[in-house]
């Protein structure tokens, strides 16, 4: 087995596994905890991550929270409150570890959020490249209450997704917002009932699944690279992933294809 397809043996079960097709559905499960993020569901997260995105017949990730209650209620408080100022850099630099691993996969990650986004479970959510909620779900940075601020991306991530005086103000005021709130400030991609979350986003991910992979994972690095750098050097790097992209197979396919008024067939190459 080499490198790229190693696989991490994962004894934790705070974080389920479950393959649907080419989805990778990821559930975080402490539903007793509210999903907290402790380091042990953290890493079993992270291990499962490498596994999916390693997997070539992986195309979408799915991140979701067991139980009716969270998506996840936060970085585990009990283990927080044990962290003095060098504790506390190396606590979050683990969080955000992993959620730029979320970030820069090459394959699109969904949070699938069934409740409470709260904390880190608000920085997971906004780690991933979308978000579908259930009418029920809420999100907010409460981290202020408790004395802090957010530590695994909010500062950041936040400001980029529902701009600067938004972000402000949840970040201070440590305010949960509903669903539609959500949605209303660009927070949230799309709502759907409770029960109708999960079936929902795994059809969204399997029409995904099914559009090229080369050209899914240009997209994705073009926009990362949107947020990261300036007008002109984005324009440049797109020119230059477009080019990288016409010389796909998968390209010479969906453009035959169109051409012959079929149903392209991408394969990845
Ligand atoms: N870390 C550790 N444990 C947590 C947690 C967290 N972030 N969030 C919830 N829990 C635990 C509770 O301690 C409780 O455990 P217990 O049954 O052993 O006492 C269990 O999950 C259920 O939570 P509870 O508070 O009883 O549920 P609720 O419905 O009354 O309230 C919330 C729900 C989300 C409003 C509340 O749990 C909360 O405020 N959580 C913390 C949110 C937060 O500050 N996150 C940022 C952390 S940096």
């Amino acid at each position: 087995m080499d490198a790229l397809h190693r696989s991490f043996v994962v004894m934790s079960d705070t974080v389920l596994l479950d393959r649907r097709g080419a989805v990778a559905v990821l559930t975080l499960n402490r539903p007793d905890k509210l999903n907290a993020l402790n380091a042990e569901l953290l890493s079993a997260l992270e291990a499962h991550l490498h596994t999916v995105i390693d997997d070539r017949s992986v195309r979408v990730i799915v991140i979701t929270g067991s139980g009716p209650k969270a998506f996840a209620a936060g970085a585990d408080i009990a283990e927080l409150h044990a962290q003095d100022a060098y504790g506390g850099r190396l606590f979050a630099a683990f969080g955000q570890r992993v959620f730029n691993l979320i970030e820069r996969s090459a394959k699109p990650v969904i949070a699938a959020v069934n409740g409470f986004a709260l904390g880190g479970g608000c920085e997971l959510a906004m780690s991933c490249h979308m978000r579908f909620a259930s009418e029920t779900a809420r999100f907010g940075q409460p981290e202020i209450n408790l004395g802090i601020i957010p530590g695994y991306g909010g500062t950041q991530r936040l400001p980029r997704l529902v701009g600067q005086a938004k972000a402000i103000e949840l970040i201070l005021s440590g305010d949960m917002v509903q669903a539609p709130e959500a949605h209303r400030i660009g927070l949230v991609n799309r709502i759907y009932p409770a029960d109708a979350l999960l079936a929902e986003t795994q059809t969204f991910a399997e029409a995904l699944a099914g559009k090229a992979p080369l050209a899914l994972t240009a997209c994705l690095e073009a926009v990362q690279i949107a947020g990261d750098t300036s007008l002109l050097e984005g324009l440049h790097a797109e020119a230059n992933l477009f080019g990288r992209i016409c010389g796909t197979a998968d390209f010479k396919e969906g453009t035959d294809a169109f051409l012959q008024k079929r149903t392209p067939t991408f394969t990845g190459a």
